[in-house]
């Protein structure tokens, strides 16, 4: 794929935690304007390869390629989300004691243009949020921090929108509904997803594209189409 259309292009990643080696030759093409899903079961690194993305997670060799060509091995973590990066990271990480609004404001500091201002757009994807704008994080439902977790990742107006297991521990309803936000980002504001996400249905209705990982390589990738039950069988069943 040339590098022009790609938002994300990973090439040759490795990443170890001590001794242990945990990101092999790690190769992923992130087509812009689409969803790409990281499938693959428990432990095979797909956390880890996102915390690479966005910093908190050193790498030891390789190339993580930006919007065709801004080296991101090179930039600070806070640099990363300047340049346009969101990150919903799993199990969502709002803080309990702090409202709503105050919850968003958190993301506001890594705009770019320095505005103070939540946009409304946040607002207009999660009425519940505008609904809740005075309650403390921590007294939300399970689904409504993930979806003020995914709020506070829009508050920079990013290009790349990263979610991880956005879909954990959800009722069904609202994932269905982060699902749907997924494809407005999309198609209404130009956004590019990557998703992190383990549950099948969810990725054949929501992603383009899919990229599966094993023990810490990436084993088969393509169009969610091509998703074959042989390669659900050998990757991705326990
Ligand atoms: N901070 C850490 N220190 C050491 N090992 C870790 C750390 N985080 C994750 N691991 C290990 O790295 C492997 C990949 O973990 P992770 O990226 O969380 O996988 P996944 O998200 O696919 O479930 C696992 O074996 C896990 O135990
Ligand atoms: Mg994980």
């Amino acid at each position: 794929m040339p590098t022009e259309s790609q938002m994300l292009k990973i090439e040759k990643l490795n990443q170890f935690y001590g001794e242990s080696h945990t990101l092999w030759e790690l190769e992923l093409d992130v087509p812009k304007g689409q969803c790409t899903c990281v499938m693959g079961r428990n432990g095979v690194g797909k956390t880890t390869l996102m915390k690479c993305v966005m910093g908190e997670e050193t790498t030891s060799s390789g190339s993580i390629q930006f919007d065709g060509g801004t080296e991101l091995i090179k930039q600070k973590l806070e640099e990363r989300s300047r340049l346009g990066i969101g990150y919903v990271p799993q199990g969502r990480q709002i803080f309990p004691l702090l409202t709503v609004e105050e919850n968003l404001r958190t993301g506001l500091a890594v705009r770019k243009d320095g505005s103070k201002k939540i946009p409304e757009r946040i607002y207009e994807l999660f009425p519940v949020l505008k609904e809740m704008k005075n309650r403390r994080g921590g007294d939300l439902s399970g689904g409504q921090q993930q979806q003020l977790a995914i709020g506070r990742a829009l508050v920079i107006e990013p290009q790349l929108l990263i979610l991880d297991e956005p879909g954990e521990g959800i009722q069904p309803n609202i994932v269905a509904q982060i699902g749907e936000v997924i494809r407005r980002l999309i198609k209404e504001d130009g956004l590019t997803v990557l998703l992190v996400e383990q549950k099948l249905p969810f990725a054949r209705k929501y992603a383009d594209r899919f990229a599966i990982m094993d023990r810490g390589r990436r084993v088969a990738e393509g169009e969610i189409a091509e998703l074959s039950d042989e390669l659900i069988k050998k990757h991705l069943t326990v």
